[in-house]
């Protein structure tokens, strides 16, 4: 298990690139399996729940070829129908197969996602949404068995606003029987771009990135190539390193709009933002204040960036707030920040930062991706040395984050397990 060693207080300073997104990825590559043929899908970050999905393809029966941000697939005479527990496990999005086999070949058996980090993580809105679509579901021995004949359009209105699940229902309908309307979906930028791949297989969809979104199922799709949207949350968690040292970062290749109340938020705070077409800067700005912050679905604060801004506010002087409304329990990381000297309390979905003038080094262990990504910014703040531990995590969502802070001037490097052992 890998480590990363940061000595703080270096400023960052320059340019950096951000990569595909992670989360259109996943749902994009598990809907290659809708239709037989060759797919050239392009900006794939190299991280490791993306190669967890080439694993799910490939034991799936497809063939995946992966060299420089690029997938070559294949899916021709895919008879496998079954995501084993053994990926699963390792990452939930595993889950996106489930719709794709279902219109596909009329079944799928897929290991019950447990929980994870966040807390329980049901998956009840994804089940309810294809058993509206027809499909027969029995959980046994940890596995869901799902069939179906041909499945029917119909109207699903999701209780809570879930991405994965409208995903799921997306990639079902496409191929139902008629027209789906899906009431309450998810808006995020992910959907929209994986609405626009279905599309340009010769699906019809509309009003995705809306809340009301309209398919009108077709009889067969034909593979596309396509380009994913860059990463809005890696973006987040670059502007935010560079926030975090008061120092002066661009980051290219982003869709600003994607992004709009973080850099809001940033603003509040008294740091000065900067949009062009397809990049961001970055810069200390003016006097800084404590904000609150409300996590949302999109277009509101996105969950994935409450850690991060929790270790950006810990240096912030004043009282800061943060109201966590999509994963009640995702404050795992608190007692971290806390070893690196933040003064966090939680109160139910709640915390309360109150500023410190200067973090400080710490050994620290990172219990989810995001929390990750939060504790190796914090450390490019703090006085002294800090080593993260449990790298693994931060490698499931980000395409060596360790590099690029290093490139903007960050003291930080990999301590890999050979030379830990
Ligand atoms: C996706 C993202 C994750 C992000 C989250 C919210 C991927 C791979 N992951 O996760 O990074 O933090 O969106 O933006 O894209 N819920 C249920 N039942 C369900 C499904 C969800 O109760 O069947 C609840 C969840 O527990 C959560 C809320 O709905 O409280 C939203 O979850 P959802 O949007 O589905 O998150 P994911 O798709 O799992």
């Amino acid at each position: 298990m890998d480590e990363i060693l940061v000595r703080g207080g270096k400023k960052l300073s320059g340019t950096v690139v951000a990569n595909g997104s992670k989360n259109a990825g996943l749902p994009v590559l598990a809907a290659t399996l809708l239709a037989d043929g060759d797919y050239l899908i392009k900006n794939i970050p190299n991280l490791s729940d993306i190669r967890t999905m080439i694993k799910l393809l490939k034991q799936i029966g497809s063939e995946v070829e992966f060299t420089d941000h690029e997938l070559r697939i294949t899916t021709k005479g895919i008879k496998n129908f079954e995501a084993s527990y053994d990926l699963v496990k390792t990452m939930r999005a595993s889950i996106y197969v489930l719709g794709p086999l279902l219109a596909r070949q009329g079944k799928a058996r897929v290991s019950f996602p447990g929980g994870c980090a966040l807390g329980a993580r049901p998956i009840d809105y994804h089940l309810e949404a294809l058993h509206k679509l027809g499909v027969t579901i029995q959980i046994k021995h940890g596995y869901i068995n799902a069939e179906v004949n041909r499945l029917k359009g119909c109207e699903i209105y999701f209780e809570n606003k879930t991405v994965g699940a409208t995903a799921n229902a997306l990639m079902a309908a496409v191929l139902a029987e008629g027209k789906t309307v899906i009431e309450n979906a998810a808006c995020e930028p992910e959907i929209t771009c994986l609405a626009d791949f279905l599309n340009s297989m010769g699906a019809h969809i509309e009003g995705h990135g809306t809340e009301i979104i309209i398919i009108e199922g077709v009889k067969e799709l034909h593979p596309a190539d396509f380009s994913l949207i860059p990463d809005r949350i890696e973006v987040g968690t670059l502007l935010v390193a560079g926030a975090m040292t008061r120092g002066k970062v661009i980051v290219k290749n982003c869709i600003p709009e994607h992004s709009g109340i973080v850099l809001n938020k940033l603003r509040d705070i008294g740091f000065e933002v900067d949009n062009a077409e397809n990049s961001i800067t970055i810069s200390p700005g003016g006097k800084k204040k404590a904000i609150e912050i409300s996590t949302n679905p999109h277009p509101g604060f996105p969950t994935d960036l409450q850690p991060l801004f929790a270790a950006l506010l810990s240096t912030i002087e004043g009282k800061s707030i943060i109201n966590e409304n999509i994963f009640s329990d995702r404050f795992m990381y608190i007692s971290e920040l806390q070893r690196l000297g933040a003064d966090i309390k939680l109160s139910g979905n709640r915390i309360s930062i109150n500023g410190v003038s200067k973090l400080s080094g710490a050994p620290v262990m990172a219990p989810d991706i995001r929390a990750a990504a939060a504790l190796v910014v914090a450390a490019l703040a703090a006085n002294g040395q800090t080593k993260i531990s449990r790298v693994y995590h931060l490698d499931r969502g980000y395409e060596y984050l360790e590099q690029k802070l290093a490139s903007l001037g960050a003291d930080i490097e990999r301590i890999e397990t050979d030379a830990l052992y």
